[in-house]
């Protein structure tokens, strides 16, 4: 990942929604964020249990509810807001947060 690369619009985005990303153009996801409103919570897609990507497929990351991030290997949850981890295999553990911004356009960058 590099410093500056775009993800997609933060209007793209759709509110308590999670989406992933794959800045890399590998064929899979290894970022995924979760817009709150006016804030982006933007995390690597690596569960920390065994370092697995978390989604049983696009872009679901997020619990039936839409409160809590979930690997669905085996089933850890994880606060939004922090990425800590508060039921599961690796309680008290926390998803890798990436650095990024929402430049003046409206786009949402690595920084
Ligand atoms: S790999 Fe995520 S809970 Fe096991």
């Amino acid at each position: 990942m590099s410093a500056g690369t775009v993800l997609c619009r933060f209007d793209e985005l759709v509110d308590g929604e999670a989406r992933g990303f794959d800045p890399q153009k590998g064929g899979q996801d290894t970022l995924f964020g979760v817009r709150r409103g006016s804030r982006l919570y933007l995390y690597r897609d690596l569960c920390p249990h065994a370092t697995s990507p978390m989604a049983w497929r696009k872009d679901e990351y997020l619990n039936r509810r839409r409160d809590r991030i979930v690997c669905f290997a085996h089933g850890a949850q994880f606060e939004i807001e922090t990425g800590r981890c508060l039921l599961g295999p690796c309680i008290g553990q926390s998803l890798q947060a990436v650095a990024h911004a929402i430049d003046d356009r409206g786009n949402v960058r690595l920084v």
